[in-house]
């Protein structure tokens, strides 16, 4: 099973997301790779992974192989990245396969897990299409607020298309709501509206606003590991039973 955690806007709790969810997936004892497919190489940062790592990128290269590049960090394999992907992304405009590059790079190894999470940069780039088309499901995250709304309706836009001409098993697994605070009124309102008018399914769980999430990445940890009793670790938990209940009950594979 492979997941795109995926918007065009930037700031909505991909990176986190996609850390934490996989920590989450892992304490249960799935196999699980998560990818930084975003030059800003915030998901590797986060884990503590010195930024002159070998990367993505040298897989990109040919010069080194997934093995020697995965790095292991709580419980889970890791995929880095760092600001050298913004070149390859470049160069990738000249190769005729550019759309399926990180699908003949991953073909190879995905058999060896049970989840894998990409971390999409915050745009519509040739990587987050590269992503798209390797995926099985999307995992949108957003903040409950009005601008959320328009960005959902691009990346929605985006799903379609890659659907339609490159990869027809793609769908949303749903929208999630982080970084929430359910008492404000705007927040109540952009989950009636999304619920009402946006063909996606909301996930039931939601992320609520807790500061350990945002501090556990200078300790170059995951939330579970950080404070494990936090609110944050209690949501991201019930986010992955959430989505192994869903991948039970529709036998996605
Ligand atoms: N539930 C939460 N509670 C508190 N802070 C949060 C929560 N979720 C995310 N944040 C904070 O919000 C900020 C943005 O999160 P994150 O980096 O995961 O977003 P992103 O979508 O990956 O950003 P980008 O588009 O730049 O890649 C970070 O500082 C993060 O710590
Ligand atoms: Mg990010």
């Amino acid at each position: 099973m492979i997941i795109a955690i995926a918007n065009h806007k930037g700031g909505t709790g991909k990176t986190t997301t996609t850390i934490n969810l996989g920590v989450s997936l892992a304490n249960m004892n799935f196999r699980v790779l998560l990818i930084d497919l975003d030059s800003q190489g915030n998901l590797t940062y986060s884990f503590g992974i010195d930024d002159d790592c070998l990367s993505i990128s040298d897989v990109f290269t040919g010069k080194k192989t997934l093995e020697e590049v995965i790095v292991r960090k709580e419980g889970l394999d890791i995929l880095p990245a760092n600001m050298q992907l913004s070149d390859i992304e470049l160069s990738l405009h000249s190769v005729d396969d550019r759309v399926y590059v990180l699908k003949y790079m991953l073909d190879p190894i995905i058999a060896n897990y049970d989840y894998v999470l990409i971390d999409c940069p915050p745009s519509r780039s040739l990587l987050t299409i590269n992503a798209l088309i390797v995926a099985d499901k999307v995992i949108s995250t957003i903040l409950l607020d009005v601008l959320s709304i328009q960005g959902l309706k691009h990346i929605r836009n985006t799903v379609n298309e890659i659907k339609e001409v490159f990869n027809e098993k793609l769908s949303f697994l749903g929208i999630l709501a982080v970084n929430t605070d359910l008492r404000k009124k705007i927040s109540l309102e952009v989950l009636d509206f999304i619920r009402k008018n946006i063909d996606i399914p909301l996930f039931m769980t939601n992320i609520r606003s807790n500061v350990k999430i945002a501090e556990a990445p200078s300790y170059a940890e995951s939330i579970f590991a950080y404070d494990p009793t936090s609110n944050g670790a209690v949501d991201y938990k019930s986010l992955a039973l959430e989505i192994t209940t869903l991948k039970t009950m529709n036998e996605w594979l």
